[in-house]
C-alpha cells in the first residue's frame, strides 16, 4: 500500500472500512454540522466509484487524523474536493504539511491548485491565505442558502 510521509504524520489510500468513521467524524465538526451533512450521504460520497477522485486517510500517531480528496484533472489543476484535519490533531502542523504535499504534487502537472472554503469558516480562510491561495469569486448558495462557497486558486507557476 502507498504510504506518504509527512511532516508529522502520514497520507494513504482511503479504505471502504474508513468511510463510516470518517464519515461520522466530519458531520460532527464544521463546516460540515453547520451545512447540515449528514453521516450516511457523506460515506457514500467517500465509497463512491469515482475514477477522477483520489481519496487519502491522513494519520497521526497511528490514529485517523483526517482526510484529503482530490478532483483531478479538473481546472487546469486539481481541485481540493474534501479536506479535513479532525479537532484533536488540528495546530500542529498536519494541515499545512498535507496542503504543501498537494501543492507540489500538483505543479508537476498543472498551473493551478483549486479549493472551496465556506464563507464563514474564518479559520480555514486564514488557512488558505497563508497557503498561497487567493479568493477568487463567491459562490453564493451553493451548499445552503444564505452561505457562500469561496472559490480558491493557487497559481503554481
Ligand atoms: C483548516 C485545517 C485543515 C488546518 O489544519 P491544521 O492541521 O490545523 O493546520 P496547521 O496546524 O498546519 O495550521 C493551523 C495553525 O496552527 C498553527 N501551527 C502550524 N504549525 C504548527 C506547529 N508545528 N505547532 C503549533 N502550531 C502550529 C499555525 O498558527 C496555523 O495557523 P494558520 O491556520 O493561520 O496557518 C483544519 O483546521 C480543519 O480541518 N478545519 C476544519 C475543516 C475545514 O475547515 N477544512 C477546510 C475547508 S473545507
Amino acid at each position: 500500500m502507498t504510504t506518504i510521509a509527512l511532516d508529522g504524520g502520514t497520507l494513504r489510500p482511503l479504505e471502504p472500512a474508513d468511510a463510516g468513521p470518517l464519515a461520522l467524524a466530519l458531520t460532527a465538526m464544521d463546516p460540515w454540522a453547520r451545512l447540515g451533512y449528514v453521516a450516511p450521504a457523506l460515506e457514500g460520497y467517500l465509497k463512491r466509484e469515482d475514477a477522477a477522485l483520489t481519496r487519502w486517510i491522513v494519520e497521526r500517531h497511528g490514529e485517523m487524523a483526517g482526510a484529503l480528496a482530490l478532483r483531478s484533472p479538473w481546472l487546469r489543476g486539481p481541485y481540493v474536493e474534501l479536506f479535513a484535519i479532525l479537532p484533536r490533531h488540528q495546530g500542529h502542523g498536519l494541515g499545512g504539511a498535507v496542503m504543501d504535499w498537494a501543492a507540489k504534487g500538483a505543479a508537476r502537472v498543472a498551473p493551478n491548485l483549486w479549493a472551496c472554503v465556506s464563507d464563514f469558516n474564518a479559520s480555514a480562510r486564514s488557512f488558505y491565505a497563508r497557503h498561497g491561495f487567493a479568493e477568487v469569486a463567491p459562490l453564493d448558495g451553493l451548499v445552503q442558502a444564505g452561505a457562500s462557497e469561496i472559490l480558491l486558486r493557487k497559481r503554481l507557476e
